[in-house]
């Protein structure tokens, strides 16, 4: 049926007819009625519906019918049905050619189709399939005839459509998926036919029929049009239709599988039969979908709208042929709420209530096997670095000098060796490991647990695989079937056995296999057990996506009875302690903060990477603490030798502290030659406060607005990020805040001639109403880039316009380098090197000990000495040895990694990039900074420059979802901050651009 031919005129001329209505008309696409956007003088929008004649009218009164009462229940979720002038829902109508068709309008529904909004998340997934969930709910209490008995598109004869269409296909790949997907549902679908329940259903939950109204915060709005496909047919199979869309484009099938199912069994609980059946019945509808396209394509190739959504299903359908289609049958039954596998008794309890032959020969107990664990914060997960040489003699040295036989990797445990890039899946690591493994001698026997059969008999040869692998089938105690995997095993095995050889219990059926053959691992057996095979031929998962830990646990429970090994709790890892945040909560103060919506608990750091403790690995985009890199090998190294030495305090004298404060005081120009070495930033400022104070013997300060120094009393008062905030007090009469030098937002901007020299004199004018108020000036304090205030650039000429004014007035100059020294800002090694200037003062810290509490002070010998009045300066832990240990070493690979030099090449290749996507992101007001200290400044409005804190967050939460940890900074908290460890690697430069640019065109983003 094609839908009615007429010109926009005509249909003008039908609505004022029939609705008494003018107004714009805009196309929309169709394949059965011409659909018109009709836009009202009013603003209001209305969808005018032209329907082909040969429509029933009974199938169009049921369509209004279950419009009208969807609405009344789930509100504006679908659109409303409006009446013609005489007040019917369905008008007739006559066409220029003679013809007549039927004409309806009805309210307009917002929103992105969900095939072309972004980002599909697993949450939008789960909506959608919640909302169709409720329309079956709501749908099934609606007693109807079927609409449309004969619509192709009926579930009921989606299997024989597809049968009959095959001969269609001309793509061989095609043809064979869809083969093998009505295999399937023969298999599994059709038997459940007759005893699934049945009810109106939508039918067309396709992904131009679900549209989405993206929001910056909170879950996606969803809505639902075009009720033209109803048929009444088996309830689930609106889940069906749902999953066969929401699967399309999408790289983690499985992943939409189980959000979509979970979301619309939440709302329309589906039985165990419906769960097994949607799987099948998805893959059915895809199939339809691809032959009547086929079909109808010879027909009318001039019909646009057919061709829509065709190539994303030939996509999915090949992606799908590299998934075991049996596997989607138990993704649905667990995505449902169901056990994933069909078991009389459970396979937990076969195992523990069976005998088995041990199958190292000997029971594992604690006198001869060694506990080897391998979490992301086990030491023993280091032994798995190196060459697999090395892994290997490290393994066995430990098991030998423990005098055990056996090592024993643990099950269910989350590996730090999964977190490589091998592992990597969706955005995950599959670091979840689903069997034991036992570390021996390469060469020590395997025996066969209990009778069985071989099922697999086969060398996974790729680097880091199984190796050599055998499975068995066994049948247990209750007459079930279940399988024992072995890998990394000696290939001797693979010419002793076949498929379907019998095996009795205790016959010795291979060996540890050695490196590099056993797929290049440490010589260890690798043993799982498995409850179904879900099609998995000559391979099975070994370790699964955390996100997929509790469904790949239920097919391969703890397999530590086949090893004799007696206690389970013997052999369990740790595990993350329980109710984490809840217990920090509790003990610690309410006001520290967590950041992102879902906290991470970060267990390990490597150079550039963060691993939580599920194992993914984040690149760290925002902690210049770790300056050369977290667990830089030479820092750490240099703290722990000097740690076994000794630690003490400034009272005795040690050459490492000398030679540090030397060293660190030769960075810096004349007359800055004085070190005082302390702990933490704070400290560092509250000395250089003090200094100015003794040297001036006054109290002013000048600060900057926004700025923050420190957590002490007196810093708090020089902080208006803290002392303007929530909680604060205001500043105190000795501090005046001068505005932010912003020449994006503030004050004076770019079209000012100056604006360095305008807010440097705003300095001034503050430093002499303190003069005036009766205050004498101690100084001004100012970080050399603004990092609280939004990664802000201090303009040209601000710090020497600034110094000047305050040296006049006899001021001393702070320049507060604790966030941006050390190299990070490229061109100079420290920040106020950019603006030409020399402070009386420089405090130090984060970076400086790349992670040990350490900071200093530098000043003029001039300085040091008004301040040495007689009390003595005596700090415990400020230059002790190790921490002059760890400064030196810090220095030492800032030098010789030439990190400046990276921060300054990369950070502005960055910037370039940068720029090019705020010019195409018009919510990106600004991008700034120097070398590795940068800023993204997301706005509501270009034009009026609105900040928009929103957008910001939205940014550092989906990039977060992407593996990169960034933040918010600023007073609007509307910049995001980027100042990453400066050994950050162009590798991932590159990735962070990529996917920033792709965040950047996600709908929610987009200025209206
Ligand atoms: C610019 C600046 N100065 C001083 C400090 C205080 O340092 P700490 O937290 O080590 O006491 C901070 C801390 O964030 C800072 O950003």
């Amino acid at each position: 049926m094609t839908p009615p031919q007429l010109t926009e005129a005509e249909a003008l001329e039908l609505l004022a007819q029939h609705y008494g209505l003018t107004g714009q008309l805009f196309t929309l696409p169709g394949e059965r009625d011409r659909n018109f956007q009709l836009c009202l003088a009013s603003g209001e929008k209305n969808t005018f519906k032209v329907v082909n004649a040969e429509v029933s009218l009974e199938s169009l009164k049921t369509e209004i019918r279950a419009m009208q009462h969807l609405n009344s229940i789930l509100g504006g979720l679908v659109p409303n049905p409006l009446a013609d002038q005489a007040g019917r829902f369905i008008s007739q109508g006559s066409l220029q050619n003679g013809s007549t068709c039927w004409l309806r309008l009805q309210s307009w529904q917002p929103g992105t189709p969900l095939a072309e909004f972004r980002p599909h998340t697993t949450e939008l997934f789960h909506s959608v399939g919640h909302l169709m969930g409720r329309v079956a709910t709501s749908l099934s209490t609606l007693a109807v005839p079927d609409p449309n008995p004969e619509l192709p598109w009926h579930p009921d004869q989606a299997s024989q459509i597809v049968e009959e269409g095959l001969s269609l296909l001309t793509d061989p790949l095609l043809k064979n998926v869809l083969e093998q997907a009505l295999r399937l549902y023969d298999r599994y679908g059709r038997p459940l036919e007759t005893d699934l329940p049945r009810s109106l259903i939508q039918n067309d939950a396709n992904d131009y029929n679900v549209l989405v109204h993206g929001k910056l915060e909170g879950p996606p709005e969803l809505s639902l049009i075009d009720f033209g496909d109803m048929v009444v047919s088996w309830t689930c199979a609106e889940a069906a239709v749902t999953l066969a869309y929401t699967l399309l484009g999408q790289i983690a099938p499985w992943k939409a599988l189980q959000a979509t199912l979970s979301g619309f069994s939440q709302a329309r609980p589906l039985s165990l039969l419906e769960a097994e059946f949607v799987w099948p019945m998805a893959l059915m509808r895809l199939g339809v979908s691809i032959v009547m396209a086929a079909k109808q394509i010879q027909e009318q190739p001039e019909n646009e709208y057919l061709l829509i959504s065709q190539q994303p299903i030939r996509e999915l359908l090949q992606r799908l042929k590299d998934l075991s289609l049996e596997e989607g049958i138990a993704r649905s039954r667990f995505a449902c709420g169901h056990s994933p596998i069909h078991r009389k008794v459970s396979l937990e309890t076969i195992l523990e209530k069976q005998f088995f032959f041990p199958v190292m020969g000997q029971a594992l107990t604690p006198d001869n096997t060694l506990l080897l664990p391998l979490g992301i914060e086990s030491p023993s997960s280091d032994w798995l670095s190196g060459d697999v040489e090395e892994q290997s003699a490290r393994i066995q040295q430990a098991i030998e000098s423990a005098q055990k036989i056996f090592a024993l990797g643990l099950y269910d445990e989350i590996r730090l060796c999964y977190t490589a890039p091998e592992f990597q899946q969706d955005l995950e690591s599959r670091t979840v490991h689903l069997g034991l493994d036992v570390f021996g001698l390469a060469g020590t026997p395997i025996f066969a647990p209990l009778d069985g059969t071989f099922v697999t008999v086969h060398d996974n040869a790729q680097e880091q695989d199984y190796g050599p692998t055998l499975m068995l089938q066994h049948e247990d105690l209750s007459g079930e079937n279940f399988f024992t995997l072995y890998g990394h095993l000696d290939p001797e095995c693979l010419a002793l056995w076949q498929p379907g050889d019998f095996v009795q219990a205790g016959t010795r059926i291979a060996r540890i296999g050695a490196s590099p053959r056993n797929g290049n691992w440490p010589p260890h057996l690798h043993l799982q057990v498995i409850g179904h095979r879900m099609g998995w031929e000559t391979d099975f998962p070994g370790v699964a996506l955390p996100s997929e830990q509790s469904f790949w646990k239920q097919l391969s429970p703890n397999p530590y009875r086949l090893l004799g090994i007696q206690e389970q709790s013997w052999v369990e890892p740790e595990g993350l302690p329980q109710d984490l945040l809840a217990r920090r909560l509790h003990i610690m103060g309410r006001n520290l903060s967590l950041s992102y919506k879902k906290p991470l608990t970060i267990l390990r750091g490597e150079g550039v990477y963060l691993i939580d403790s599920l194992g993914r690995r984040f690149v760290d985009c925002v902690n210049n603490v770790a300056h050369v890199g977290h667990c830089h090998p030479r820092v750490v190294e240099a703290q722990r030798k000097q740690s076994s030495l000794l630690n003490t305090n400034t009272r005795y004298l040690h050459p490492e502290l000398v030679r540090y404060a030397e060293r660190l005081c030769g960075l810096f120009p004349d007359p800055l030659n004085v070190c005082f070495l302390v702990c933490t930033g704070s400290e560092a400022n509250e000395l250089a406060l003090r200094l100015a104070q003794a040297h001036t013997q006054a109290q002013g300060m000048v600060v900057v607005d926004v700025g923050y120094h420190g957590h002490t009393k007196s810093l708090i008062d020089l902080s208006p990020y803290k002392h303007n905030g929530p909680g604060g007090k205001g500043a105190p009469d000795w501090v005046r805040t001068t505005p932010m030098p912003d020449a994006y937002r503030g004050v004076y901007r770019e079209h000012h001639p100056d604006p360095g020299l305008a807010y440097g004199g705003k300095v001034i004018e503050h430093a002499e109403s303190l003069a005036k108020s009766g205050t004498r000036l101690a100084g001004f304090i100012c970080e050399s880039i603004l990092s609280c205030g939004g990664q802000i650039v201090l303009p040209e000429n601000y710090l020497q316009t600034a110094y000047a004014g305050v040296r006049r007035l006899g001021g001393l100059c702070i320049a507060d380098e604790v966030q941006v020294g050390f190299g990070r800002v490229g061109k100079t090694f420290w920040g106020f090197e950019l603006q030409g200037v020399v402070p009386d003062i420089v405090t130090l810290g984060k970076p400086i000990g790349n992670g040990h509490p350490l900071a200093a002070v530098i000043t003029t010998a001039e300085i040091a000495e008004a301040f040495a009045n007689g009390m003595e300066y005596f700090n415990t832990f400020g230059g002790n040895p190790v921490s002059a240990a760890v400064g030196n070493a810090v220095l030492d690979v800032i030098e010789e990694e030439n990190l400046q030099k990276h921060a300054l090449t990369l950070g502005n290749y960055l910037l370039e990039r940068w720029k090019g996507m705020s010019k195409r992101c018009p919510a990106l007001g600004q991008v700034r900074g120097e070398g590795f200290f940068l800023g993204m400044e997301f706005v509501a409005d270009p034009v009026q420059k609105t900040p928009c804190a929103a957008r910001a967050t939205y940014v550092v939460e989906r990039m977060k979802a992407q593996g990169f940890l960034l933040s918010t900074d600023g007073p609007d908290h509307n910049v995001l901050k980027f100042k990453p460890p400066l050994i950050f690697p162009e590798s991932e430069a590159e990735r962070l651009c990529n996917n920033l640019e792709q965040i950047l065109q996600e709908v929610p983003l987009q200025l209206a």
